[in-house]
């Protein structure tokens, strides 16, 4: 076995491969050559024949013919293929685009203008401590929110989350301030019916740091709302109570499906209840090692549900998750 014969071994398969009609030629080439009893293969096998000091060079010159080879039928049947096979006749198959989840279309704009005013994006797990869903929030053993009733329990320690708020001491307790975070997440309640759903998304906002008071709360929900719902729309705030923020408030916008005349989303007031919020409350900021008399902040709660359905005008929130195409296609 010399240079020159698998030199010409090399030449002959490459004039054949070039000269090849169809498919079926082109595999025989491969074959003949190649394959397990081709030429290529019986050479590179016979080179324990040669001397030790012959070996190297004959086996890296077979080697590399082989990929040549190799190369040169791929090529080949690539252009013989777009010849031999393409039908411009046969109908095409029809591709159906998929689209973003309403959910998570609404999910995108919220996150989108808290980024804008310089948010961070935060996430926590699913399945909480109890001690972070509720002690550490300021949510005392005996608060209804415990109640058997709202929470899918684990065990005596573990839950599904019930709220974002976890996150929020999750956050604290690894970072010091200033903290400013917005935190999309799911969350579960024990709760089923047209507008509730056992499992459904929340945001949930903290920002702490010097000197933050309650009119910073109402200019960051304020400056949302507007880019949410549109420049014109009223905002209100209510007294409101939650364990962890004092004072709390919930936040409604005027009702922009009947605007403001009352109709049955609003039941009769002209307003929709859109946020809860307040000032951390001091207990909150102790539990997480935070002096309260240095740092305060405040935080809130949205739930995304509620406005994908105010946004299109949908009457029961099972829709997003019966996953229906027909439904999900027109968003
Ligand atoms: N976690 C509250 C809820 O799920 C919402 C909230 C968050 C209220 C933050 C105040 C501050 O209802």
């Amino acid at each position: 076995m010399d240079i020159e014969s698998i030199e010409r071994i090399k030449e002959s398969a490459l004039q054949k491969i070039d000269g090849a009609k169809t498919i079926e030629e082109l595999d025989q080439i491969r074959v003949a050559y190649i394959g397990k009893k081709g030429e290529i293969t019986l050479v590179l096998q016979s080179i324990s024949c040669l001397r030790p000091e012959e070996r190297p060079k004959i086996g890296a010159l077979i080697n590399k013919v082989k990929r040549q080879i190799e190369a040169a039928l791929t090529q080949k049947s690539i252009s013989s293929i777009k010849e031999e096979e393409f039908d411009e006749t046969v109908p095409e198959i029809p591709v159906r685009l998929g689209r973003k989840h309403p959910i998570n279309q609404v999910k995108e704009e919220i996150v989108g203008i808290f980024s804008q005013m310089g948010f961070g994006i935060e996430q926590g797990p699913e399945i909480e401590q109890t001690e972070y869903n509720f002690d550490l929030l300021n949510i005392p053993p005996d608060h209804p929110a415990r109640d058997m009733h709202d929470t899918f329990y684990i065990s005596d320690n573990l839950l599904l989350r019930t709220h974002t708020s976890p996150v929020q001491i999750r956050v604290m307790k690894k970072r010091k301030p200033p903290i400013r975070i917005i935190v999309p997440g799911r969350v579960y309640r024990r709760d089923a019916d047209v507008s509730h759903s056992p499992m459904f998304h929340q945001v949930e906002g903290l920002l702490v740091d010097k000197n933050i008071r309650f009119s910073d709360l109402k200019g960051v929900l304020a400056c949302f709302l507007h880019q949410m719902f549109g420049e014109d729309v009223p905002v209100r705030f209510r007294p409101s109570y939650f364990p962890f923020t004092e004072p709390s408030a919930e936040i409604d916008i005027g009702c922009i499906l009947c605007q403001y005349k009352g109709c049955r989303v609003c039941k009769n007031t002209g307003w929709l209840e859109i946020l809860g919020a307040g000032m951390v409350d001091p207990n909150v900021l102790r539990n997480v090692g935070f002096d309260p008399e240095e740092w305060t902040g405040f935080a809130f709660g949205l739930g995304i549900e509620r406005i994908a359905m105010l946004k299109f005008g949908i009457s029961d929130i099972r829709a997003f998750f019966a996953n229906d195409i027909r439904f999900l296609s027109q968003f």
